[in-house]
C-alpha cells in the first residue's frame, strides 16, 4: 500500500528526503475516484522519475455552487487498492482545512489560455485549478507533474501558470485514455445512466469525422454546425462547444494550416457534462 500523508508538512519531508538521495519525484494531481486514465498518469510518471506521489484532493474552490462538488465520487479506499497495484510511493490526501486553513484569502486568477472555452461556461472553474495546482506543487516541489490531455484546456492553463510563477517542476502532458468505443475515461462517466453511456461515444465519433473531413479540405465552420448536429441528434441535450483551435494557443482557427491544430467538444447529456478533444 502506498503510505498516505495528509499533511504539507509531511508531504514536503517525504519528497526532500527522496531528493537528498538523488532522486526525482513525479507528482499526478487527482481529485480521486480513479481510473485507468488516472493510473496512465502514474505510469508516466515512473518512467520519467524514481518516486510518484499521487494527490487526491476534490477540490471545492474549482467548483461553482450549483455544481456537482457534494455528489462528486469519493471513493478513497479504492483508489488506494488501485495504487497498491501500481507501487505507488505516496498518496497526498489532505483535508480541506489543511488546503484551506480559515483566513485563506488569495486566489491565481489566469488569463491567456483560461480565456474563453471552458471559462465561457464555467468561469470560476480555471481560478480553481490554477490555485489548487499552484499549492500542490510548492507545497511537494516535485521535479515533475503529470496531466492527462483529457483537459487539454487546464493542461495548457497549468503549463502557462508555472511558467509565469516560476514553479520549479516541469509539466508533462499524457495521452487521453479511451473506453473501447472511444468514450473518454472521466470520473464523470459515473453519473450516466446506461441510455446516455449508450449515446456518449458520439463525441469522440463526430470528433474523428470532423477531424478527417477538416484535413481533406471541406470548411470546417460547416463540419462543426454538422457535428453539434450530430451530437443532439444522438441523444445530447445542449453542445457547450465544438471548435477548432491551435493547440498551442488555443486561438480559434477557420483555416487549415501547418501548425497542429485540436478540436475540442463539450456537451451536457442529462444532468452530465462530458468534455474531450483531439488532435486534427
Ligand atoms: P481529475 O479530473 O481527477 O483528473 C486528474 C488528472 O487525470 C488530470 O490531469 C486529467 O487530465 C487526467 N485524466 C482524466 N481523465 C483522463 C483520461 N481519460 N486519460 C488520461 N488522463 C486523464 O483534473 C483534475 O482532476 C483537477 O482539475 C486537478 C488538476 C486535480 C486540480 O484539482
Amino acid at each position: 500500500r502506498p503510505e498516505v500523508v495528509r499533511t504539507i508538512a509531511d508531504l514536503r519531508a517525504r519528497v526532500l528526503d527522496w531528493r537528498r538521495r538523488g532522486e526525482t519525484t513525479a507528482m499526478v494531481p487527482t481529485m480521486g475516484a480513479l481510473h485507468e486514465g488516472h493510473l496512465s498518469l502514474v505510469r508516466e510518471g515512473f518512467r520519467r522519475a524514481d518516486h510518484v506521489v499521487v494527490t487526491i484532493f476534490v477540490n471545492p474552490t474549482q467548483f461553482a455552487p450549483h455544481e456537482d462538488f457534494q455528489s462528486y465520487p469519493r471513493t478513497e479506499a479504492h483508489d488506494l487498492e488501485l495504487l497498491t497495484g501500481l507501487s505507488a510511493d505516496l498518496v497526498f490526501a489532505p483535508n480541506a482545512a489543511e488546503m484551506y486553513p480559515l483566513g485563506f484569502a488569495t486566489r491565481i486568477e489566469p488569463q491567456g489560455a483560461a480565456l474563453g472555452l471552458e471559462t465561457e461556461f464555467r468561469p470560476h472553474f480555471f481560478g480553481g485549478v490554477a490555485t489548487v495546482v499552484a499549492k500542490l506543487l510548492l507545497a511537494g516541489l516535485p521535479d515533475i507533474a503529470i496531466f492527462g490531455e483529457k483537459d487539454f484546456q487546464q493542461l495548457a492553463v497549468v503549463r502557462q501558470m508555472v511558467r509565469d510563477l516560476n514553479i520549479p517542476t516541469e509539466i508533462v502532458g499524457a495521452p487521453t485514455m479511451r473506453e473501447a468505443d472511444g468514450l473518454a475515461l472521466s470520473s464523470r462517466n459515473a453519473y450516466l445512466t446506461a441510455g446516455e453511456r449508450a449515446a456518449a461515444p458520439i463525441l469522440y465519433a463526430t470528433m474523428t469525422d470532423a477531424a478527417r473531413r477538416i484535413r481533406a479540405g471541406e470548411p470546417a465552420a460547416t463540419v462543426l454546425v454538422e457535428g453539434s448536429a450530430a451530437i443532439l441528434d444522438a441523444g445530447f441535450d445542449k453542445v457547450d462547444y465544438l471548435t477548432l483551435r491551435d493547440a498551442a494557443s488555443l486561438a480559434a482557427v477557420e483555416h487549415v494550416s501547418r501548425e497542429p491544430l485540436r478540436l475540442l467538444v463539450a456537451a451536457w447529456i442529462g444532468r452530465t457534462r462530458l468534455i474531450d478533444n483531439i488532435a486534427v
